[in-house]
């Protein structure tokens, strides 16, 4: 993992930010330096839209305007990170546990922009362990499925979502069809959202190390 990449893809989103426009905002150590770089250009945007209560603190603490996504309309731009990248820009999210928030917000966007360090590209998705967000009551019932279908869920101890619920980190899964997986785990009662971002992925990611920044379509 390269500070100095995550630091050198955040700050190479800024150039896709549109003016006098509401950015979409995700979160995470990448996008807490996105933050720090859009707070030099905060009197030229009309403000953000955030995917968690941590990124819109921090938004506000640097003198950004944060909005609800329900007064915002469609977004031009959602920047965010990522915990794993494949080539086709499909990715794991919800290392930080806001992936539903995150999911929604990008799905309100015209172009996610996702910045990370190079680290997190891989072959195939599945060796960080899927993020699952479940409702509290249906946590046992979720872990059967999940179980069922080749995984080894762990509950994130000790932790509540921005929406009051639990997290379900999925070992040993091998995401060959990431589209597929999503959707399946999206069906099961009780699951509020997955991370896999595949049926809606990255539209650009910004690789960032530390000689500088690859850019992939
Ligand atoms: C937050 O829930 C996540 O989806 C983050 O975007 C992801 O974990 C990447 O975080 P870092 O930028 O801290 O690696």
């Amino acid at each position: 993992m390269s500070d100095q990449g995550k630091r050198l893809a955040a700050e190479a989103a800024l150039e896709y930010v549109e003016e006098d426009a509401y950015v979409g905002v995700g979160t995470g150590s990448t996008v807490n330096l996105f933050i720090d770089a859009l707070a030099d250009m905060r009197d030229r945007i009309a403000g953000a839209v955030s995917s968690s209560e941590a990124s819109t603190q921090r938004l506000r603490d640097r003198g950004i305007d944060v909005i609800d996504l329900n007064s915002a309309g469609r977004l031009p731009v959602y920047v965010d990170g990522a915990d794993e990248a494949n080539r086709f820009l499909q990715l794991i999210k919800g290392g930080g546990g806001a992936l539903t928030r995150e999911k929604i917000v990008a799905s309100a966007s015209d172009r996610f922009v996702c910045v990370a360090d190079d680290g997190k590209m891989v072959d195939v998705l599945g060796a960080f362990p899927l993020p699952v967000e479940v409702i509290p009551m249906a946590r046992s019932t979720v872990a059967r499925e999940l179980v069922r279908l080749g995984g080894r869920p762990e509950l994130r101890e000790g932790f509540t979502t921005d929406n009051g619920n639990v997290i379900l980190d999925v070992h040993g899964l091998s995401i060959t069809e990431p589209i597929k997986l999503e959707q399946t785990l999206n069906n099961i009662p009780g699951v509020v959202t997955n991370g896999i971002f595949a049926l809606r992925p990255a539209d650009l990611l910004l690789l960032g190390s530390d000689s500088g920044v690859r850019r992939l379509k």
